[in-house]
């Protein structure tokens, strides 16, 4: 972050802090805001031009065009900036246009085009075999804003992290990809009243819900490219094993596999989002809920163990809060014990001090490692932020 005098900011600077006016405190533009040339002509007719403001460093992010750091206006200001790879930054400004787009369709009731959400399929699957990690991390901190496409966006990356720990080839990731963006698409056509209702719906309502998985099969069986795994996979994701699901209360291996693994994939992403009407759920929490699912025979138990193999629960670099009111950051999963990572504490709780014997970083500073492992009455108690 560098102050900067507002004559001298250019479009494309991301505001780092608020600029208010002096006397009143008026917020003018908010935190996380990308500059374009309207907004610095706002503030300069305000009379501002020899006052200063805070905007992020981003020597990498003004080498994207400035179409895509617009884009970018709707995602977390405060990750991208920890975001290097400018081609990951495209990848995001790209599938999010996609799918505004794709949705704009869908609402006229015009011919979709579905190339360019076939194309933002294949960059996330190539970022995923690049960069499986990241694109975790990504997902785990829900970098979109808006509910709706971070979920879509988050499911792909699961679905395709997922389909790369069992060694699926990469057309086929690409595919995964694009039924994850895909498989809510039927949402489209019903009430955003409905759809966004934080109550309880009536029983009609809710009817009208379990429709959006043939409403989204039917827009896209008549359109080629779209392949009958991934028209299954969006059909079929509510359906359970033990029947119990919708629309057509298929069982067991009647269901597509791609369907039982976007079912999972579904619920914990939707579950450790943060709504209008609720808190996130903990990602452990999550996981006992999955499993009690599973057990009760609603999901897929085999795929769901292999699944958890592979989520990093809590990724590396991933800030949390401990039950002993610390705080840290997760730089170690234990394979196939993505629960109880290794937390290094970077403040105490009240009263506490860190030992002589803990090591220093090359800075100096003494770092508490806490190994959730083997200590097995501390918890993670939030996530919060990278
Ligand atoms: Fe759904």
């Amino acid at each position: 972050m560098r102050r900067i005098p507002i004559k001298k900011l250019q479009a494309g600077n991301i505001l780092a802090v608020p600029v208010k006016l002096p006397r009143t405190g008026v917020i003018l533009l908010k935190e996380g805001l990308a500059l374009a040339p309207r907004h610095i002509e706002y503030l300069l007719q305000y009379g501002l031009a020899e006052e200063s403001c805070y905007v992020f460093d981003t020597s990498e992010h003004s080498l994207l065009p400035q179409e895509d750091i617009i884009i970018l206006q709707n995602f977390r200001t405060d990750i991208l900036q920890s975001i290097e790879s400018i081609e990951l930054k495209r990848t995001l400004a790209f599938t999010y246009t996609a799918l505004s787009d794709l949705v704009k369709e869908m609402k006229a009731g015009s011919q979709i085009s579905l190339q360019p959400i076939q194309d933002a399929s294949e960059q996330i699957a190539r970022q995923v075999l690049e960069n499986n990690g990241v694109m975790l991390q990504l997902a785990a901190l829900k970098i979109i804003n808006e509910y709706t496409f971070c979920h879509s966006v988050n499911v792909a990356i699961y679905a395709v992290s997922f389909g790369k720990f069992l060694g699926l080839k990469r057309h086929t990731l690409r595919e995964l990809a694009l039924s994850g963006l895909l498989h809510d698409i039927g949402k489209l056509s019903i009430s955003p009243q409905i759809i966004d209702k934080p109550g309880e719906l009536t029983r009609e309502e809710f009817e009208q819900v379990k429709r959006h998985t043939y409403e989204g099969y039917r827009r896209l069986v008549k359109k080629t490219g779209v392949s009958n795994d991934v028209l299954q996979a969006v059909l079929l994701h509510h359906e359970r094993c033990d029947g119990s699901g919708y629309l057509l209360g298929l069982q067991g291996k009647k269901i597509h596999p791609w369907a039982r693994m976007l079912a999972i994939i579904d619920i914990y992403d939707a579950l450790t989002s943060r709504r209008c009407y609720r808190d996130a759920v903990l990602p452990h929490e999550t996981v006992d809920y999955l499993m009690g699912l599973s057990t009760q025979g609603a999901l897929d138990f085999d795929m769901l163990n292999l699944y958890l193999k592979n989520m990093p629960v809590y990724p590396e670099g991933c800030q949390v809060s401990l039950s002993t009111g610390e705080k840290g950051t997760v730089v170690e999963t234990p394979p196939g014990i993505p629960l109880r990572p290794v937390v290094e504490v970077s403040s105490l709780a009240r009263g506490k001090q860190i030992s002589k014997e803990a090591p220093a970083d090359p800075l100096g500073v003494k770092r508490k490692r806490v190994d959730l492992c083997i200590n097995p009455t501390i918890f993670i108690t939030s996530i919060d932020s990278r």
